[in-house]
């Protein structure tokens, strides 16, 4: 079997990764610190609890595993904590992945794949972003990510370290399976918290903003599967070990959708009242991020197939009913 060693696979993006991976045919080993994680949701392959703030630690790991990629998706990612401890963000997301960048090149794994974010972007209400767009984050999170795509690119100029960036949209949904899912402890995404509330399980939602320059007044985001998000990333995976070069994909759909678009399918898809009331605005969000890139279809043949509004808030519905994790 082929190891492909997958930081943060014990968390929500990071262990649907490592379930499309073993149906690839790697084998995910799994390096978490479980600050954020979930031992349960390490069910794909073997589990490496680890810090990336301890460079011993992950040479051990990469030579008992010698995988031939990594897949790096630890990091803290909440947008208002990261502007309140803003030196928490910049040492465990930008220390940590130097010093994974650092053990790959050590260990002479030259391929990389990257969990960036459009929050690299920051503020560009109303523009359609691609690839190419400027990239000005507006909070220490995406900074800290910009500047690991910084540090990966002088890597490349320097080791050879081949790398695919993925600068994700909205992420929603789960694994239509329920084996795992999404939960954040505390949870702040729209989705996890609209059903909880829909189920009693914590109080109504509160609407961040009802004034913005959109159709309906809420924010616009462009949501996509967690499913078809990590089936990109094996694609990414395959694309470096075969055309051995380093590109930046977004990973988006195109299409955006309010908050109050959110609640209505919400409404729909679960058959259920869901309680909300409106709010003021939230600091730190944007009007309106959607993806207008194509790129990843066209070079990487990714192709979305569960990235419909219903079809996220249906599987995340079944996983919220069916699917949880203990520590
Ligand atoms: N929202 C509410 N009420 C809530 C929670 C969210 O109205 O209780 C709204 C937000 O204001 C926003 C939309 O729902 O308009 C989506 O909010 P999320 O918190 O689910 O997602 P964000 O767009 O804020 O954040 C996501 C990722 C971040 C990433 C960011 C880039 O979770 O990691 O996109 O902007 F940095």
């Amino acid at each position: 079997m082929t190891n492909v060693l997958v930081t943060g696979g014990a968390g929500y993006i990071g262990s649907h990764a490592c379930k499309a991976l073993r149906a690839a045919g790697y084998t995910p080993v799994t390096f978490d610190n479980l600050v954020t994680g979930w031992e349960d949701a390490v069910k794909f392959g073997p589990f490496e609890k680890g810090d990336l703030l301890d460079r011993a630690r992950i040479d051990e790991v990469f030579a008992k595993y010698a995988p031939i990629a990594v897949m790096h998706f630890a990091a803290l990612s909440q947008v208002g904590e990261s502007m309140q401890v803003p030196g928490k963000y910049w040492r465990n997301n930008v220390v940590g992945s130097l010093n994974l960048i650092e053990a790959a090149v050590a260990a002479d794994c030259h391929n990389f794949v990257f969990s960036s974010t459009c929050a690299t972007y920051g503020d560009q209400d109303n523009v359609v972003l691609d690839e190419n767009s400027a990239q000005h984050p507006i909070n220490a999170y995406g900074a800290s990510k910009r500047a690991i795509e910084d540090i990966l690119r002088d890597f490349e100029a320097s080791n050879g370290l081949n790398h695919v960036i993925f600068r994700y949209f909205n992420v929603a949904g789960a694994d239509p399976e329920a084996e795992v899912g999404e939960h954040h402890q505390p949870e702040t995404h729209l989705i996890p918290l609209m059903l909880d509330a829909i189920d009693g399980k914590r109080d109504a939602l509160t609407i961040f903003g009802t004034d913005y320059e959109t159709p309906d007044g809420t924010c616009i985001r462009d949501y996509v599967h967690v499913c078809d998000l990590v089936d990109a990333h094996v694609l990414g995976l395959k694309w470096l070990e075969k055309d051995k070069g380093s590109r930046v994909f977004n990973l988006g759909t195109g299409s955006g959708f309010s908050v109050r678009e959110v609640i209505d399918h919400s409404r729909a898809v679960t058959n259920r009242a869901v309680p909300f009331n409106e709010g003021a605005r939230r600091p730190g969000d944007c009007t309106k991020l959607v993806s207008g890139s194509t790129r990843a279809e066209q070079e990487l043949g990714w192709t979305p197939t569960r990235s419909t509004l219903q079809t996220m808030i249906a599987d995340a519905w079944k996983w919220h009913q069916t699917g949880h994790y203990d520590k």
